[in-house]
């Protein structure tokens, strides 16, 4: 299904990774025999039906042809669930934020909070209202729902992180949770007070996914982790 320009979801039959699927976890998927290897955010699951959401934005050579395959077409091979669950609280004012293609795998996590009964305020944002999505799927797992535009086109016009301020004036947050572009997730780093706690979901370069290239090497607080193993999610002020 199309979900906005260059932006496409699939619904993939994977029974055994439904099955373990959490909120915050990825895969890996490979198109073909030597073929690119790519992590994804598991969007969505459904564990009767055996299917991932997966939510794919066309920005290299295998995005552009996953995107290009019809239903009923195949993946060669997906891997995962990966990485550790996100990390879910209980009775606080929860922030959740997604930026652009980031909003597909902010409904998970928003959806997680909510259920463990926390006030989830979400904000989503992308550069226009033509490449917004799922507006009606994150409303009915938050308590409220913001949107922001680069254009105005829909919502605040500006940046996520004017909607944040304004929520973080008015409302005593608990955790803040961002998910988008790494200038996007840095942005509202900014933006949280240090005693506010504030998780964010990077997306480095990944080979193998499971702790063995080092390619998906970060620093949090000085020190060298893994996105695929010891993340994706990280303590956002470091
Ligand atoms: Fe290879 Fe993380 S992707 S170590």
């Amino acid at each position: 299904e199309k979900l906005a320009d260059k932006i496409t979801l699939f619904e993939v039959a994977v029974p055994r990774v439904a099955k373990k699927a959490q909120a915050g976890q990825f895969v890996i998927i490979r198109l073909a025999e030597g073929g690119e290897r790519i992590p994804l955010t598991i969007a969505d699951h459904d564990r009767k039906a055996g299917t991932i959401t997966l939510v794919v934005q066309e920005i290299g050579h295998t995005t552009k042809q996953m995107s290009s395959l019809e239903a009923g077409q195949g993946i060669l091979d997906v891997t995962g669930p990966l990485g550790h669950p996100s990390h879910i609280v209980k009775d606080k004012t929860v922030v959740v934020i997604g930026g652009g293609v980031g909003i597909a795998p902010i409904f998970p996590i928003a959806r997680a909070f909510r259920e463990a009964g926390n006030k989830v305020i979400a904000i989503i944002g992308a550069k226009s209202k033509a490449l917004l999505f799922w507006q009606e799927k994150m409303q009915k797992v938050s308590n409220e729902l913001l949107i922001a535009t680069d254009d105005g086109s829909a919502g605040h016009k500006g940046f996520v992180t004017d909607v944040l301020k304004e929520v973080l004036n008015k409302e005593k947050v608990g955790l803040v949770v961002a998910v988008g572009p790494g200038v996007m997730m840095a942005a509202v780093a900014k933006v949280v007070p240090q005693e506010v706690g504030l998780v964010v979901s990077l997306n480095s370069l990944m080979v193998d996914g499971t702790g063995m290239c080092g390619g998906c090497r970060v620093t949090v607080g000085g020190k060298t982790r893994f996105t695929c193993v010891d993340g994706p999610e990280f303590d956002g002020h470091q």
